[in-house]
Parts: C-alpha cells; structure tokens; sequence
C-alpha cells in the first residue's frame, strides 16, 4: 500500500513537510535496533520505519498548527501556507495513512504499538495545552507531558524493529526524554537562524518547559513574574536574556546527562561493535550538539 492520496494537493501538502527533510531520527532508532537485535534489516522494518517518520511529520503538521509557528525545517508551515483548517486534515491523513500502512504491510503487533502511539502521543499534547500558562505547572507535569508527546514515539521506533525490540523500550523512551528537554533548552537559549524554526516560542504559547522549571529552582521570585499571564515581545526578549544568563543551560544538561547514563545502563548486549557505537553514543551526541547550539 502506498503512503499517497488520491487527492494530489495533499499528496504535495504532506510533501512539503516530509520533503523538507528533518534528521529522520526515528526511523534511524528503528534501523539500529533492527541491526543491533536481529543483524539485518527486512522490508517490514524499513516500511516501520517510515511510518515511525509519517507519524512524526503529521504529529508536527499538528503541532505547528496548535504552536500557530510559521517556519518548520527551514520551510513555512503548512497551517502557515494552507490554512489551519487544511493543515489539520493534512496531519490527520498522515497520521491515519501511516496506520493503514502499518496494518497492510507489517505485523499486527507492529500496527497496534504504533496506534497506540498516536493515542499517547494525543494525550502528552492534550495535557500539555491543558497546562498552558500554568504558572503552579510542575516538574513531574513537564516530564509526564514529554514521555507522552515525544518519548512514547522513541520507544515504539525501538519496539516496532525486532519482536526482541522491549529490550530496547526503556533506552528509546529515555532518550526521548532527554531529545525533548534539549529541544525545549534550545527554544529558550538559541537562535531562529540555528534551528530552522523560531525560539521563544514555548514562553509565547504559555509551555513551562523542563529547562524553565530547572531554572526556577535557583531564581524563583525574579522569574515567577513572569509566569501565569501572556507576554508582550519585550517580556519574552528580557526573560530569555535572563534565562541565559542563569544556571538553565548547565542545569539542564547535567540533568540530561544523568538521564543519558541511565539510558545507557538499560541497553541490551550489542554483539555488532559499530552499531553498539551508535546506540552508545546517540545521547551524549546530541547532548553535545545541543551545547553546541546554545548562544552565550
Ligand atoms: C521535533 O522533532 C519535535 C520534537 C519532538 C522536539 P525533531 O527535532 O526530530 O524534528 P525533525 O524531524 O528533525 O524536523
Ligand atoms: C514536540 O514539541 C511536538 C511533538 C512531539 C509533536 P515541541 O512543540 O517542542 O516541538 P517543536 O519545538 O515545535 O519542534
Ligand atoms: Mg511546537
Ligand atoms: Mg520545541
């Protein structure tokens, strides 16, 4: 079965967001857990793996249009293109293109981790929009929302590669966790023209993010004025100049690192050196190149 429509405007409207590329994360977690349980790679799982990433891209055709953000991997959105209304039936077609995909040619098990993923996926962001602009929004909050919008879907790029794949869940879904903090430490400490999409965005939209709530623990009356209320342009350059200028960045990323090394400490024997590399060195990888994309 093929991924297409047979309306060709939302076949170039689901197009624009895949062909504009992004790191294909996902689907490499689920090709290097294939090699890394199973030593080669079928047919089935190069097709989980591109539903892993058509899951992706519809989830973010979703969430652009909830973020109402104009650019995405360097291109403009599509609700920014089309229209909300046409960006939210694009990602509902991705995401129930990908389901049928799954069902046709995969396995049962491999169609049902991957329904079940959109369903969490629904609820992180669910709970995430339900704590907009919260200013009593907790750590634990923040961590429940990420393992449901974004770790649950590194979990299943694992699960959905090998029947051996549970092995893997526990280091997707932390390293998931670990993706998403990094994410949100650059939304607040990066540049527009470094990510390929705008920062500043979550304190706009009213999201107290991990990084955020890591910095309020050391900084708590100065920053809480912030909290709780929607912010003029000026507000948000002052309390990102702020943010910079405290323990955010470190303190996030020593948390990630913890949360690397537990990663690390819940991977299965790899009997295949290169990718146990790889798996290896994923996390600290990315948490080097978040660093890198910090502006001081
Ligand atoms: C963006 O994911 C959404 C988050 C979970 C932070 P990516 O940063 O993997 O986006 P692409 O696929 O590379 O564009
Ligand atoms: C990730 O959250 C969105 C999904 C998991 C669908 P963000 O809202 O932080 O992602 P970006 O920053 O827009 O890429
Ligand atoms: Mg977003
Ligand atoms: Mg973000």
């Amino acid at each position: 079965m093929s991924t297409s429509s047979r309306l060709p405007l939302i076949n170039r409207a689901a197009g624009r967001i895949a062909g504009a590329g992004g790191k294909r994360l996902r689907p490499a977690l689920t090709l290097a857990t294939a090699l890394a349980l199973g030593g080669s790679v079928s047919s089935r799982v190069v097709t989980a793996a591109a539903c892993v990433e058509l899951i992706h891209a519809g989830s973010l055709v979703h969430d652009d249009l909830m973020d109402n953000a104009a650019e995405r991997r360097g291109v403009r959105t599509l609700n920014a293109e089309l229209g909300d209304a046409r960006a939210l039936v694009v990602g509902d077609f991705m995401l129930a293109r990908a389901g049928l995909v799954a069902l046709s040619s995969t396995s049962k098990p491999v169609a049902e981790t991957l329904a079940a993923v959109v369903v969490e996926l629904a609820e992180g962001q669910f709970q995430e929009a339900a704590e907009l602009f919260d200013p009593d929004r907790t750590f634990e909050d923040a961590l429940r929302s990420i393992t449901g919008k974004t770790a649950a879907l590194f979990r299943a790029s694992c699960l959905v590669a090998h029947p051996a794949g549970r092995s893997m869940a526990e280091y997707g879904e932390r390293f998931g966790v670990i993706f998403q903090i990094l994410d949100d430490l650059l939304d607040l400490a990066s540049t527009a023209e470094r990510l390929g999409k705008p920062v500043g965005n979550d304190l706009r939209q009213g999201v107290y993010t991990v990084p955020l709530l890591l910095a309020l623990r050391h900084d708590h009356d100065d920053l809480r004025s912030f909290l709780g209320r929607r912010l003029s342009e000026d507000e948000i350059a002052s309390l990102l100049a702020r943010l910079r200028r405290s323990r955010m960045v470190d303190d996030t990323l020593e948390y990630c690192r913890g949360l690397a090394s537990d990663a690390l400490a819940s991977l299965p024997v790899i009997a295949d050196p290169r990718i146990a590399r790889v798996l290896y060195g994923l996390p600290s990888a990315y948490i080097d190149r978040a660093q890198a994309l910090v502006v001081a």
